[in-house]
């Protein structure tokens, strides 16, 4: 795609990545993804924010070919997909000036191979001028490395936020078109790589709501003509309260597990408790990943394999403790033959999730009328714990 004018000046570059269907060979990706650079021309400087994949790097240098000369790149992220073509670009434009956070520095000379001399360090809250427009360059960590920050640019009130406010999706769309299918394109996004850091995140927010914006130009995804639809988003998913929600990720083998989730779900329902289940042997990862953005407890069902949880559902927990959610509840549910490790197997992997957890239900065997007595206390517990912490 050839460079597409933003504002006067000011252009979107950049590649689509239309076939992309793994992101850091773990995150899936069914939209694609877009690696977004932007040209920003002053009256007497002209700056690159960001770059693109290694493997789409022709993309952008063919979008450079009528740029006589670059002073700066400006480098938000050290993350490849956004750094990782730098050397290419200084290449072309030797004496152009690499700008990064301090934190950064080190990072991208670690990652690729870039001189030393070309790096100047930007400081939280400093800022360049390009002439007739002023750059900003706001700190804004763990978005979605420690060394992340955002660049404002003051004059035309844009926010170029390279991952933050991003979105894995491949479109020919520059902004925003479809609300709804940008939600939750950006809900994926923000719960695969930014939940698990959105403590950190919440001050960020805080730090860029004094600043006039009218748009958020992020690296991945379409840019937002109106700011206020993502920043409202990711102020919901980062509220501390979870919503009235169950989420099941399960595994069955010879269909016990199943009937259990199967009555669990039924009596939640009945007790006023919305619930997602996910059948781990297919399901993508992703989409269980955005509920729990919103879930107040999770409750794992597992069948027992060799005397613990079935491997799936192991990756799944590890899954779930890396990303951090906020749900305050979590029990553990299923079936087995005769030895059994599984709670103290499961309950050893979840450090980092801050839940009360809610007396499991392990079931030798198919479930009898003592076992499904059981489950209806466990649906019970938790629709009363949800209505007694609020959850909506
Ligand atoms: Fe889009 Fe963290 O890189």
């Amino acid at each position: 795609m050839k460079p597409r004018k933003i504002k006067d000046r000011i252009y979107w570059m950049g590649a689509v990545d239309w076939d992309r269907r793994l992101f850091d060979s773990l995150v899936p990706l069914p939209d694609g993804t877009s690696y977004n650079a932007y040209l920003i021309e002053g009256s007497e400087k002209t700056v690159l924010i960001d770059t693109v994949d290694p493997p789409m790097v022709d993309e952008l240098l063919g979008q450079l070919e009528n740029v006589p000369k670059l002073d700066y790149i400006v480098s938000l992220h050290a993350e490849q997909d956004h750094s990782g073509s730098i050397p290419n670009v200084l290449a072309r434009y030797p004496d152009a000036k690499l700008i990064c956070s301090s934190k950064a520095k080190n990072m991208l000379m670690d990652l690729m191979p870039i001189p030393e001399k070309s790096i100047i360090t930007v400081n939280d809250g400093e800022t360049i001028t390009l002439g007739n427009k002023t750059l900003k360059f706001i700190y804004t960590p763990w978005v979605h490395w420690p060394e992340t920050m955002v660049a404002y640019l003051e004059e035309d009130k844009i926010l170029f936020s390279c991952d933050f406010f991003g979105s894995h999706i491949a479109t020919t769309d520059l902004y925003v078109s479809d609300e709804g299918r940008i939600y939750e394109a950006a809900k994926r996004y923000y719960a695969e790589i930014m939940m698990p850091f959105r403590n950190v995140i919440k001050k960020n927010l805080e730090k860029i709501a004094p600043y006039d914006i009218s748009m958020i130009a992020p690296s991945h995804g379409v840019i937002y003509q109106n700011p206020s639809f993502i920043i409202n988003a990711h102020k919901d998913w980062m509220n501390d309260t979870p919503k009235n929600l169950v989420v099941i990720p399960y595994i069955s083998m010879h269909n016990s597990t199943k009937l259990m989730i199967d009555f669990l779900v039924s009596s939640l329902v009945e007790k006023g408790v919305s619930v997602e289940i996910f059948d781990l042997t297919a399901t993508d990862i992703g989409k269980l990943a955005i509920t729990l953005v919103d879930a107040g407890t999770i409750v794992v069902g597992t069948p027992t394999i060799l005397s613990g949880p079935h491997p799936n559902v192991v990756y799944a927990t590890y899954l779930a403790n890396a990303l951090r959610p906020k749900a305050k509840f979590l029990s553990i549910i299923g079936s087995y033959g005769w030895a059994n490790k599984t709670v103290e197997i499961l309950a050893g992997m979840i450090p980092n999730l801050k839940v009360e957890v809610i007396e499991p239900v392990l079931i030798k065997g198919v479930p009898l009328e003592s076992g499904y007595k059981a489950l209806d206390k466990l649906a019970e517990s938790i629709a009363m714990k949800h209505k007694e912490h609020g959850f909506k």
